[in-house]
């Protein structure tokens, strides 16, 4: 409510600009708003999903400035400057990206509510673990939930793209320079 009591219209709110997925964007919303509902409500990338709302399933997970976040837990003023990717900027000129790949070679993407979160976490560890161990994507997923399934394929997905990035020694490790590969994509 602003001071004369009247509720604030989407117009009052001061704009709040970040990239996402290589484009910049400014929203005025109220920045208390979750960065979650920012990006499927106000920019309509809705491939970001709810699971828990709370922090504990990684359903939400997208990279903000080369960070791993759960995005229903971060107020999107938080955002304000920040370089964000969702799962929608992992395929470049209508490529699936080398991850995507590998979940739908290898049985990962299992359902769509995790397979979102999962994808970011495992692009993110490979930005900076190209060639994990067992271990290491074990690790590097365990904020990411599924609470169906199970976690098997998933990970020997992400083991999958790690050894076919492998196998083109030439390429940037994955996940390393998405956030640059969508900026000058787009
Ligand atoms: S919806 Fe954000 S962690 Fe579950
Ligand atoms: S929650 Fe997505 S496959 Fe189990």
């Amino acid at each position: 409510m602003s001071a004369n009591g009247k509720a604030k219209t989407s117009a009052h709110w001061p704009a709040i600009r970040f990239a996402v997925n290589g484009e910049s964007c400014a929203v005025n919303v109220p920045p208390m708003k979750r960065l979650l509902d920012v990006l499927r409500e106000d920019l309509h990338l809705t491939g970001t999903k709810e699971g828990c709302g709370e922090g504990e399933c990684g359903s939400c997970s997208v990279r903000m400035n080369d960070e791993l976040v759960n995005s229903c837990l971060v107020p999107v003023l938080q955002a304000e400057g920040a370089e964000i990717q969702t799962v929608e900027g992992l395929a470049l000129d209508g490529e699936l990206h080398p991850l995507q790949e590998a979940f739908l070679q290898n049985g990962g993407a299992q359902c769509g509510i995790c397979t979102p979160g999962m994808l970011m976490a495992a692009s993110q560890l490979l930005a900076h673990s190209p060639h994990p161990s067992d271990v290491e994507i074990r690790e590097g997923l365990a904020g990411n939930l599924c609470r169906c399934t199970g976690f098997i394929r998933i990970f020997e997905s992400v083991a999958a793209a790690a050894r076919a990035a492998e196998a083109q020694p030439a390429q940037e490790p994955i996940g390393q320079s998405d956030l640059e590969q969508t900026n000058h994509a787009r």
